[in-house]
């Protein structure tokens, strides 16, 4: 594992850009593996600037999340759907036929989980985009997932519920599910991008790259990726 330690949030997210952007030019037809949550989001305002200087479009990128929750609507403003859509596809070329987020509105998850990993069986990404939980977590992929799963529905530990509480009126209205990629299709990215900014990621950060890979820490698993690359800024590689 690729490790890079930046002064701040900004610089993490500038270096993370620098290298989707180098992809985007070198591979315009490129599939593309995609999180939510806070982290991410000066790497996508820093995308869409790089679109609206002509620099790079994404007229032919498909796209891959990593996961949703169970039993919102789309147009549910907490939806990663609606995430995505307002922090990046709304403000690029993207076309919306190759957009691809597990769809957690489906009475069937279990046939869900079945076509996303079908989906992405046929197309492998280019790079996949992780923020890491405080626990560890990639994608929804909780401590004890086991490293070669595929797509499937999880329920969302008490700390996971905690962290993302932030962002709804009342934990009561966070979802107890979710469906997320699993970490064997994680690994099956040809790179992995993962990014982490601030002290409260301290912990898995060290547990990610400092000890033996394990269940307990699912990011651990990366240390056996052939390229995978982690942007920490210096609150999260405190430990390091
Ligand atoms: C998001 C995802 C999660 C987040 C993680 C960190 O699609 O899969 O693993 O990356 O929970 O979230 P933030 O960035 O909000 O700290």
């Amino acid at each position: 594992m690729k490790v890079i330690i930046t002064e701040n949030y900004e610089d993490m997210s500038r270096k993370a850009s620098e290298i989707i952007i180098d992809l985007l030019k070198n591979k315009p037809k490129c599939v593309l593996g995609l999180a939510t949550g806070t982290t991410p989001i000066g790497l996508y305002k820093n995308l869409i600037k790089a679109y609206n200087d002509g620099e790079v479009s994404f007229k032919e990128v498909t796209t891959a999340n990593l996961d949703e929750y169970v039993g919102l609507q789309k147009d549910h403003d907490q939806s990663y759907d609606y995430f995505m859509h307002h922090n990046l596809f709304n403000y690029v070329d993207i076309k919306e036929e190759n957009l691809n987020i597990p769809d957690g509105s489906k009475q069937d998850l279990q046939k869900e989980c079945a076509r996303y990993s079908e989906f992405l069986m046929a197309n492998r990404q280019d790079l996949q985009v992780l923020g890491i939980g405080s626990n560890g977590h990639i994608g929804f992929n909780e401590p004890g997932t086991p490293f070669d799963s595929a797509t499937h529905v999880v329920n969302l530990t008490e700390s996971t519920i905690k962290d993302n509480s932030r962002l709804f009126n009342d934990i009561s209205e966070v979802p107890t599910k979710a469906v997320t990629m699993g970490i064997g299709e994680i690994m099956k990215s040809k790179t992995v991008l993962i990014l982490a900014s601030g002290a409260n990621k301290a912990q898995a950060v060290y547990d990610t790259v400092k000890k033996q890979p394990n269940e307990n820490c699912p990011a651990s698993v990366l240390q056996n990726h052939p390229d995978c690359i982690l942007i920490a800024d210096k609150e999260a590689a405190k430990l390091l």
